[in-house]
This record gives C-alpha cells, sequence and structure tokens, in this order.
C-alpha cells in the first residue's frame, strides 16, 4: 500500500516536471503564430488585389567599392540592401508593437518562416550576408503588414570593361537585379524612394564615381526563363582619374620628344653627341613603352595611350631620320666642294692645256653633285647649304607637328571619351 502510494507520488512529481519543462518550448512554437495564421504557406506568395503582380521596393546603400580588377573584370562592393513588400495575410497582434511604435524589429531567424522574395544579381560572381557571430541582417514588420528585410552584403561584380580611350576611359558597369522564379505577372520590383546611395566617404583609387547614378527599371524577355521579367538596374560609371598618368606618362615622354630637337641645333661636327642624345631619347621612349604594358591586361585593339607613345616614338625617329639624311647630304656637299675646286683649278689651266681636258669634265660634274641641288647662291649672294637648311627648318616644323598632333589627340580624346553614355 504505502509503496503503491510512493510510486504514485513519483509518478506525479514527473509528469508535473515535465509539463514544466515543456511549456517554454510550446510558448516559443506560438510565438510566430500568433503572427502567422494557420494557413499561412511561407512557399506561396502573398495574395494580391485581383492577381495583380506584387510590388518589391528595392533600395540599396553603397558603403565601399574597392578592388576594381581589370584583369579579372569585376568589382566588389559592400552594400545594405533593403527590400520592402505587403503579406497581406500576416496577423499581427497589438501587443507585438512597443507603446507608439508603427513597426517591430525581429532577428534574421524570423525571416525564415516568412515568405522570401528571390531576388538576385544577374551578374554577380559572388554574394554573401556579412557574418560576425550571426548574419547581418533583420526583418521589420509594419502595422499595415509591409514586410522589410535589410541585411549587409558583398558582392563581386562582373564589368564589362574597355580600354578604348585608357587612360582616361569611362567604364559603366550595370548591376541587374531580377527575381528568378517570378515573372512579370507575378512580381514586380521598384526601386524605392532612397534608391542607391553611395557612401560620400568613398573613395576610389584611380576613378571617380559619378553621381547621382542612373537607375533603370526594365521589363525583360530571357531567353532562358522563356518569360518577361521585372529587372532593375543601376549604373555605375567610374571615370579614371589622368593625374596619375599625366605625371608618370604624358609629362615624361613630351619632355623626351622636346629634348630629340635640341639635336637641331648642335653642329654636324658633334655627330656623338646628336646620335648619343637622338638614340637615348628613342630607347628612353621604348623603355617607357613597355613599362606601360603591366598596368592594364592585353588587349585586341589600339588603346589612346598606345597611340601617344607610337607618335613620340615616331617623332623621335623622325629627328634621328632627319640626322642621317642630312650627315649624308654634308658628306656629298664635301666631296662636291672639292670636285668643284677642282675643276675650278682645272679651268684656269685649261688655256695653259690640251684640248681634250673639256670632254672629261661634264660627266664627273652630274655623277658628284647630284640631281639634287647641294647648294646654292640667294639673292645677296651669300652661299646656302641644302642640309644646313634642313636642320633650320626642321627647328620649325617638328615642334609645329608635335603641336598639331596634340591640338588633335587631346580634345578628341576628352571629347570622345565624355560622348559614352
Ligand atoms: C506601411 O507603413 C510603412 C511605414 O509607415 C511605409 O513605409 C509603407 O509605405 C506602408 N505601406 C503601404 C503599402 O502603405
Ligand atoms: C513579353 O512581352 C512582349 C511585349 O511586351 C510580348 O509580346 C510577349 O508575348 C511577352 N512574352 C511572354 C512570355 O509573356
Amino acid at each position: 500500500m504505502i509503496v503503491s502510494l510512493i510510486l504514485i507520488f513519483l509518478f506525479s512529481v514527473t509528469c508535473i516536471k515535465n509539463a514544466f519543462g515543456m511549456l517554454p518550448k510550446s510558448k516559443q512554437h506560438q510565438k510566430p503564430k500568433t503572427i502567422l495564421p494557420d494557413y499561412y504557406v511561407k512557399e506561396v506568395r502573398p495574395p494580391t488585389f485581383k492577381g495583380k503582380p506584387l510590388e518589391i521596393d528595392f533600395s540599396m546603400t553603397v558603403v565601399d567599392i574597392n578592388s576594381i580588377n581589370v584583369e579579372d573584370m569585376d568589382f566588389r562592393m559592400d552594400m545594405f540592401l533593403k527590400q520592402q513588400w505587403q503579406d497581406s495575410r500576416l496577423r499581427i497582434p497589438e501587443e507585438v508593437f512597443e507603446y507608439g511604435d508603427e513597426y517591430v524589429t525581429l532577428p534574421s531567424q524570423f525571416f525564415e518562416n516568412l515568405w522570401q522574395p528571390d531576388l538576385y544579381f544577374l551578374n554577380s560572381k559572388v554574394v554573401e550576408i556579412a557574418t560576425l557571430t550571426h548574419k547581418f541582417s533583420s526583418v521589420t514588420l509594419y502595422r499595415n503588414k509591409t514586410v522589410r528585410y535589410s541585411a549587409r552584403m558583398h558582392a563581386i561584380v562582373a564589368c564589362q570593361m574597355e580600354f578604348q580611350y585608357y587612360p582616361m576611359d569611362i567604364q559603366i558597369c550595370p548591376l541587374s537585379i531580377e527575381s528568378f522564379s517570378y515573372d512579370n505577372s507575378k512580381m514586380r520590383l521598384k526601386w524605392a524612394d532612397a534608391g542607391v546611395t553611395v557612401s560620400p566617404e568613398l573613395k576610389l583609387l584611380q576613378y571617380h564615381i559619378r553621381q547621382p547614378l542612373q537607375l533603370a527599371e526594365k521589363d525583360i524577355y530571357t531567353n532562358e526563363k522563356s518569360g518577361n521579367f521585372s529587372r532593375l538596374v543601376v549604373y555605375f560609371r567610374f571615370e579614371r582619374q589622368i593625374g596619375h598618368h599625366l605625371i608618370q606618362t604624358f609629362a615624361p615622354s613630351t619632355l623626351v620628344v622636346v629634348l630629340s630637337w635640341f639635336s637641331f641645333w648642335l653642329s654636324l661636327d658633334a655627330v656623338p653627341g646628336r646620335v648619343t642624345l637622338l638614340v637615348t631619347c628613342l630607347l628612353t621612349l621604348v623603355t617607357m613603352f613597355t613599362g606601360l604594358r603591366t598596368d592594364i591586361p592585353p588587349v585586341a585593339y589600339v588603346k589612346a595611350l598606345d597611340l601617344w607613345m607610337a607618335f613620340c616614338i615616331v617623332f623621335v625617329f623622325s629627328a634621328l631620320s632627319e640626322f642621317v639624311i642630312v650627315k649624308v647630304l654634308d658628306e656629298r656637299y664635301k666631296a662636291c666642294k672639292k670636285q668643284e675646286q677642282a675643276q675650278i683649278l682645272e679651268t684656269t689651266l685649261t688655256p695653259w692645256c690640251s684640248a681634250n681636258a673639256k670632254i672629261k669634265k661634264k660627266p664627273m660634274r652630274t655623277s658628284n653633285c647630284g640631281l639634287i641641288k647641294l647648294y646654292w647662291k640667294n639673292k645677296l649672294g651669300h652661299e646656302t647649304i641644302l642640309w644646313c637648311e634642313i636642320d633650320r627648318y626642321s627647328r620649325i616644323i617638328f615642334p609645329t607637328l608635335f603641336l598639331i598632333f596634340m591640338l588633335f589627340y587631346w580634345p578628341l580624346l576628352i571629347f570622345k571619351s565624355t560622348i559614352i553614355f
């Protein structure tokens, strides 16, 4: 009897214990149920008035953009995302809101119980939600049954880059957002009023980011999903700052070209000096040109910078060619002079010599002094020498041509690079 009483007592104690132990668990389960009714199926899109597409407001704050990688044609982005939509099935009890509040913020775990829009970045290589001990995301419920999901993410976004106008290139990198499975009759994406904002502290190493960013809402027929999808696009416009290249490339190469012109003032007696100067200029430019190739991956087309360097090299090469021509003309001139003196000697001697000396004279003159007039007398009777004239004119022609080249190059480059988009 006593034994059975003890047994009953023990049994009832464990029952009560169990009941108390169960209590907090069942309460935990009940909590979302007060917000989510029994018929809530989280896999099903929230119903809308007359089956209209569900509107999703999307906004984004870009915190950081870094590693604009020309090699892989992508860049890395850190951002806050906000998506907002209305779920009319929610039954939010009054107790949930704190006094005077229009909304309640819930941790990201609660989001798992809700229907979620399946948005994705079309052209991203990697997307991750930032985490420390937990995911940086939260859900906010409003009294009017609006759900807002926010998260801090980082993404690596692919961008098709073009370098024709390098180093004054402008890269337009679109970022597209689309629903994966709901077409535009089921879901419509909209930029929220805030749209896309870029943190004002953001500084990029070589680029300047043009603000405000251009936003677009499109309906696009996608072949792979065979349907019309609502798509949001934000165009990031990166303008490369030329400052770095102005100091590193344009200024030194211009100086080298100017240096090569000094050779026109050096007399032909200083042959080693003139040759050294010109060849050094040429080698400097070629080395500079090769050094530039490490900045940017090899592309199949000609870049604006290549054109510049090519012209600089052509200018120095022309100066070197001019020197060779002048040197050859000088040799001929000297030979011609020598021959002429011999002739003068001969003509002064002819009256005393035999008549057949005259026959020798004619072919000699045409063969050595050549078809080109190597020297002539001007109006004042001074002798002008052809190679000296070439040098003299080069002093004007070379800088003029270079100036004309610059006058075409810079306006075209600046005009063309700003015309895109
Ligand atoms: C619901 O309320 C929030 C906050 O007041 C507001 O931002 C949102 O636009 C409202 N939604 C609708 C559909 O009125
Ligand atoms: C997509 O939209 C175009 C024009 O708006 C329409 O002609 C086409 O039938 C639509 N396609 C689908 C699959 O709804």
